[in-house]
Formats: C-alpha cells, structure tokens, sequence
C-alpha cells in the first residue's frame, strides 16, 4: 500500500483551524471524540512506544516530597494522572481535567481498573475556564494538551492562578528538534508516515493526524514557549529536551 505524500498546500487545506477560538476548541473536540478508542494504541504506535518515558520523565520533574494535591490538564486518557498518583503515593490527590468526554470516559476506566478512584477524580472541564479558586494546587501537569487549547496565554493564565504561590507548572509538549539532521528526518515522519499510520488504525475521517504535525509546527519552539511563560508570570522557567528535542518539558515556578 503506497503511502499518500500531501502536498503543504492539501496539508493546510485538510487541516482543522490552528487559530484561536470556539472554532479551532470544537474541531480539535471532534477529532479527539472520533479517535478516543485508538488514542492510547496510537501513541505508542506513533511514538515508538517513547510517549511512557517522557510521562515518566514529567512526573518526576513533578515530585517533590510537599507535593500533595495536583491538576493534570487536559488529561486525555489519563496517563500522567495515573503515574502521579503511583508516583507520589497514596496521600496525593490528583484532578484529572479534560473537556473531552470520550477520552475522560477512557481515562475513567483506567483509574477504576488500577483501582485508584480515591487518589484520582477525573472531571470534564476546560483548562482556558477552571472552576477551581486561586492558589488550590501544589503541581500542575500538561501533556500534550497545550498545542490544543484555543487559547495558549488565557490557558497558561489560568494555570498560573490555580498554583499556590511556589508550585510549578511541568508542561510536556512537542517542540523543535535541536540537530537539522533529526528535523528533517522527523518532518518527513510527521508529514508522510504518521498521518498514513494514525489514519489507518483509527478509521478517523476528522483530520486529526494531518493535524497534528500542523499544530506541532505552529506551537512556540522551547525558547518561544520559556518567553511566553515568563511574560504570564512564572519565574524559574527551564525547559529540558527530550529525544533531542522532539518534545521538551518546561518547568515553571508560580
Ligand atoms: C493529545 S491529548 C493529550 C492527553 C494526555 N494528556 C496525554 O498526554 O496522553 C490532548 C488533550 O487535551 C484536551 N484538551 C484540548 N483543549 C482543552 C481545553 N481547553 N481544556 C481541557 N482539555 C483540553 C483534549 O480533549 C485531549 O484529550
């Protein structure tokens, strides 16, 4: 089976608003509500199985000792949620928070079958909106959901009035390849085999995998994203690579 080469121009057409607002919130809620099912086979699949190891990566980054009550933002299926809580341990409490029902119903699952309902409460709610009062949790984690908010400053805003003064933002998110060599490699993967793959497993008909390198493409870089987390307001902000940059952990201070 040849594998279809897009041209930029079919790549932009097929792909679902990368601006800002309730048109790109409700494309980006539909693509995630046609692959819910595939979303944790794909990630494997699609990373090489890598995706475990920057989780893992993140909460430890995550864990510190005082660290008893964390938000985990736009927690898909929930597998940050569920490293924190066996990572921390039974005294943490972790908010799974997601606006996507098809992949909080996943994530719920999950919890019950690890048997860890008491540690983690999974909740549909809007990482740009969050009902929680200021200054509730110790740690906030994100993966992945950042690229995917209409909203990035009013997100990252939100986030930062959630945190007590002192805890940290960890954010997991693609970002730019350091070496030429590895980002060309990896825009060929992104643009060609991945949207082919993704595709395939998951019968989606949404866009979502041509979607997903656009948006990783139109996301602030490590250094982009450090400045725009400093403007908010974190302070100590430092960001780690990893697999040479394919993703990049920011760790930010309230
Ligand atoms: C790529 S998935 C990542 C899921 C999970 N964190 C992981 O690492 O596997 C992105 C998630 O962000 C969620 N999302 C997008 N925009 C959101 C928003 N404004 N508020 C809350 N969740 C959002 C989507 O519904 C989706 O479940």
């Amino acid at each position: 089976m040849p594998i279809p080469m897009l041209t930029l121009e079919e790549q932009r057409e097929t792909a679902p608003p990368s601006g800002t607002g309730p048109q790109k919130e409700q494309a980006v809620q539909r693509m995630f509500s046609s692959i819910a099912r595939y979303y944790d086979l794909n990630n494997t699949l699609l990373s090489l199985g890598l995706h475990h190891s920057w989780k893992r990566k993140a909460v430890e980054l995550m864990a510190r000792e005082s660290v008893k009550l964390v938000l985990d933002a736009g927690a898909g299926t929930a597998d940050l949620a569920l490293l924190a809580a066996r990572h921390l341990g039974a005294k943490a409490r972790i908010v799974a928070a997601d606006l996507n029902r098809p992949m909080l119903a996943i994530g719920v699952e999950k919890v019950r079958k690890a048997t860890l309902q008491r540690q983690i409460v999974c909740v549909q709610a809007n990482a740009e909106h969050l009902s929680a009062p200021n200054a509730t949790f110790d740690a906030v984690t994100t993966g992945f959901c950042m690229r995917n908010v209409a909203d990035l400053p009013r997100a990252l805003q939100e986030i930062r009035r959630v945190l007590k003064p002192g805890g940290r933002l960890i954010c997991l998110e693609f970002s730019r390849p350091v070496a030429g060599w590895l980002r060309r490699l990896y825009d060929w993967y992104s643009f060609t085999l991945l949207p082919w793959i993704g595709t395939r497993v998951s019968g989606d008909t949404t866009g979502v995998y041509r979607y997903l390198p656009a948006s990783i493409r139109s996301f602030p870089d490590q250094d982009g994203l450090a400045r725009l987390l400093r403007e908010i307001g974190f302070e100590k902000v430092k960001y780690h690579n990893l697999s040479g940059g394919i993703v990049a952990i920011h760790v930010a201070v309230k």
